[in-house]
């Protein structure tokens, strides 16, 4: 017989079940009705910024054959992110440590094969999001999952860490955190970052929804720790997620090891792309005229939910995303959102994809969706049991 390898056993990242299963059921629809809400998907319905759009098209009719990049990406894309650091963080961030990927998602194998062997343990906070330990596990790495909860804002503290036994080889942290969308404080993510720095633990801190906070301020580890791994992208703020570009800040340990993985297993990331995002720098009205929406809809669904049967809800910091408990309501999360997709029309994601513990008890909603199907949703989940 032969052989299949761990990676194939890798489990299905569940909320894309769930936006088949709106897609189908908004498909059947008799014309008329209703249309179904989105609030399973994690990503901007706007699309790239003006600005972005226009530099593709540019880069298009000029007749740059775009062929691949280095494997770190345009130089003057890199540079732009780097002052980016600068201007967000007050960090003065050499560009050569900045590495262009195939969006955040590209980054993760990148940063996990080059910081990890076969057999070494990860710690993450649960819930998480699914990737982190199903790529760890594919990688034949173990993830040690850490059960956070509300008074810790679902976001792992050093006496969790400490408590691991034997202590793990790295941790993942992601502040503003999907699916909870809770956040770390400057001082806290730095008092972790120091703790790994000093402990021998590498730290990934997946920065992707930075730009998308709303209640308190952001830091980047970078600024806090020489050996942190750094993972962000175009995708959330940039409202880029086709464009599939991201980007790493590394290490001087790893630079050259990641280079090479991603010579070998990417190339580049796609340059078209890369002259967009490189661009997206330059559209910030439009892009906070985004955050500003999705903040009114987060505030409204905050007002909203709870009387509508939520009144359990994951302290929204950053993200688009509500967390909700529903253990009064139900043990079954999954079966609860197929009821609400078909009764009122209104997708939402089962906690069990992000906790395989807790989360037949929790929902995530996602508010990044049009302002007013957001305020159609709450009517619609006020008026259901
Ligand atoms: C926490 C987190 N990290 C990474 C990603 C992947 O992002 P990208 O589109 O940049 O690959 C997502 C996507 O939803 C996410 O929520």
């Amino acid at each position: 017989m032969l052989k299949i390898g761990r990676g194939a056993h890798a489990p299905p990242f569940m909320v894309m079940d769930v936006i088949a299963a709106a897609n189908a059921r908004q498909a059947a629809l008799p014309p008329g009705s209703p249309a179904i809400i989105r609030m399973e998907v994690g990503q901007p319905g706007t699309g790239a910024p003006a600005g972005a759009l226009q530099a593709a098209a540019e880069a298009l009719r000029g007749g740059d054959p775009l062929g691949y990049t280095e494997a770190f990406g345009r130089a003057s894309l890199r540079a732009r992110i780097a002052r980016h650091y600068d201007d967000w963080y007050g960090l003065d961030l050499a560009p050569s440590r900045v590495a262009v990927t195939m969006g955040a998602s590209g980054a993760f194998p990148l940063a996990f094969l080059a910081a990890f062997d076969r057999g070494d343990r990860v710690a993450l906070a649960a819930p998480f999001y699914p990737p982190y330990v199903n790529i760890l596990v594919a990688l034949g790495l173990e993830p040690m999952v850490i059960q956070a909860g509300p008074h810790g804002r679902y976001q792992p503290t050093i006496a969790d860490l400490e408590r691991l036994d034997p202590r793990p080889d790295g941790l993942i942290i992601a502040s503003p955190c999907n699916p909870a969308g809770t956040m770390l404080d400057p001082a806290e993510l730095q008092a972790l970052a120091e703790w790994c720095h000093a402990h021998g633990v590498r730290l990934i801190s997946d920065e992707i929804y930075h730009g998308l906070h709303y209640a308190r301020a952001i830091a980047t580890a970078a600024a806090f720790s020489p050996s942190a791994i750094v993972i962000n992208s175009f995708s959330k703020y940039f409202s880029m997620t086709g464009w599939r570009v991201g980007w790493m800040v590394l290490p001087d340990d790893l630079r050259r090891p990641v280079e090479c993985l991603a010579q070998n297993m990417f190339i580049s990331a796609p340059h078209i792309a890369q002259v967009a995002a490189e661009a997206a720098f330059a559209c910030t009205e439009e892009l906070d005229a985004n955050v500003a929406r999705y903040r009114r809809s987060r505030d409204h669904l905050l007002a909203a939910l709870p009387q509508a049967g939520f009144p359990d809800i994951a302290a929204a910091d950053g993200a688009f995303y509500l967390y909700a408990e529903i253990g009064a309501r139900t043990n079954d999360a999954q079966a609860f959102c197929a009821r609400m997709l078909a009764e009122i029309g209104v997708a939402a994601s089962p906690g069990l994809d992000f906790d395989r513990q807790r989360g037949g008890r929790t929902i995530r909603f996602s508010y990044c969706g049009p302002e007013a199907d957001m305020r159609e949703a709450a009517a619609r989940l006020a008026s259901w049991r």
